[in-house]
């Protein structure tokens, strides 16, 4: 608890969620794997403690939209943004779904024209593009026809987000075909075009004439296995710091959000097989987000994005931000929710309620988490709570798993 808050939470913010596994949550949360994503057991710790069925949770930084899938799980409403159109894509596929039968409707719908499709199409593609090389010609040329025909749909953004998450993968141990419908690679980032050639030559990989109907229906049928959420929410593709307007003021309940941080991901170049997908240059992506300043116009932008919240939040709302601590060369690693707080504590109404270190090993128990496992603990991750006004007007004492 901050020294100085005269207004103490009773109980103290505990990261009791490190004691939860980091698959725990609906099926729609690995949907499409992201950089720098969170794990949804967090989001239920801060819903169950500061909101009620009906409120309005938002992440202006939604990545994968973890954020506010969970607030819709939990029958509150999720309202995603983000900058990036992958994570935008994501992010409204998961808090604004068609039912599995529309879905799959759809998908059969698209399967049936494909057939008709004008093969001469996917010879329409540069006969040395890097895609080549990622796919079997057969998977590649019903890639070519689906990411021409997907429209901006409710059902056909959900098939797309499903197509981005299986796109690119490992096969099994064994050598056969797995969920994916690439060649054998990674599936969280796209390795580089030239990588890739070396690698399928090295390990002399076979091409697999994979049906990506046949797998996207089984991956959808996998997505909804408990249903999908009782509550829909929206999406906003904006800059954070421009959400005042599409969001009332006064109106969001708790904001749950990791920002980005003081590295340069390179969201398209590490995506672009994804991103061929979509239909997007790299550029579109990297060079628009806020993730490669250094530290001044870093904490300039946190402040603004401290201060638009502010504007969002209803009185008694709580938002947690996620931000990890910075490796410095030569030196310890930088507190950044530290320094954040620092900056902007005197440009803001926020009050501060906590920095809450989330580093206890996660294998602990949950009765063990705040003493004998504490002073082991390596800092990585901490999370600035702010709340507007000076205490929280939903706290719930206790958070069931
Ligand atoms: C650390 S990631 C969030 C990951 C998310 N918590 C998840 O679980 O997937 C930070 C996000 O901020 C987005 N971003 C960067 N600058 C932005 C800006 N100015 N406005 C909105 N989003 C931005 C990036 O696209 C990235 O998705």
């Amino acid at each position: 608890m901050a020294q100085h808050d005269p207004f103490p939470l009773f109980p103290p913010i505990r990261p009791e969620w490190k004691a939860i596994s980091k698959s725990w949550g609906h099926p729609f949360h690995p949907m499409c794997s992201y950089m720098a994503m969170f794990p949804p057991r967090i989001l239920h710790y801060f819903i169950q403690r500061f909101t009620r069925p009906g409120d309005r949770v938002l992440d202006p930084f939604s990545g994968r939209g973890t954020t506010p899938t969970q607030a819709c799980v939990e029958e509150r409403i999720g309202i995603a943004n983000d900058l990036n159109p992958l994570a935008y894509m994501l992010s409204r596929a998961k808090v604004d779904p068609p039912d599995m039968q529309t879905a799959l409707d759809r998908l059969a719908e698209l399967e049936r024209d494909f057939r008709e499709w004008d093969d001469a199409n996917s010879n329409k593609l540069d006969p040395v593009h890097p895609v080549r090389i990622v796919f079997d010609p057969f998977t590649l040329s019903q890639l070519l026809y689906l990411r021409s025909v997907l429209t901006d749909s409710r059902e056909d953004i959900f098939i797309k987000a499903t197509i981005l998450g299986i796109l690119h993968g490992k096969y099994r141990r064994n050598g056969n075909d797995s969920i994916y419908l690439s060649v054998d690679m990674p599936n969280t980032f796209s390795m580089s075009p030239g990588y890739i050639q070396r690698y399928v030559a090295e390990n002399s990989l076979e091409y697999l004439p994979l049906d990506v109907f046949e797998k996207t229906r089984l991956r959808i049928g996998h997505l909804y296995r408990k249903g999908k959420p009782n509550v829909s929410g929206k999406a906003f593709q904006l800059d954070a710091r421009q959400l005042h307007k599409v969001i009332s003021s006064d109106s969001i309940q708790l904001v749950v959000s990791s920002p980005p941080y003081l590295k340069v991901i390179k969201y398209g170049l590490y995506n672009w097989i994804r991103l061929w997908f979509m239909d997007l240059e790299l550029e579109e992506v990297d060079g628009h987000l806020d993730d490669g300043h250094d530290l001044p116009a870093y904490l300039g932008f946190m402040v603004e994005v401290i201060q638009q919240l502010e504007r969002l939040l209803k009185p008694g709302g709580v938002a947690a931000l996620v931000i990890g601590d910075v490796a410095q060369k030569g030196n310890s690693p930088l507190n950044l929710s530290a320094a954040v707080w620092q900056a902007a504590k005197s440009r803001t109404n926020l009050t501060l309620l906590d920095i809450v270190s989330d580093a206890i090993a996660a294998s602990s128990k949950v009765t063990k988490i705040w003493n004998e496992t504490r002073g082991r603990a390596t800092a990585v991750d901490r999370i600035l709570v702010l709340c507007k006004g000076k205490s929280p007007t939903v706290n719930h004492p206790t958070v069931t798993w």
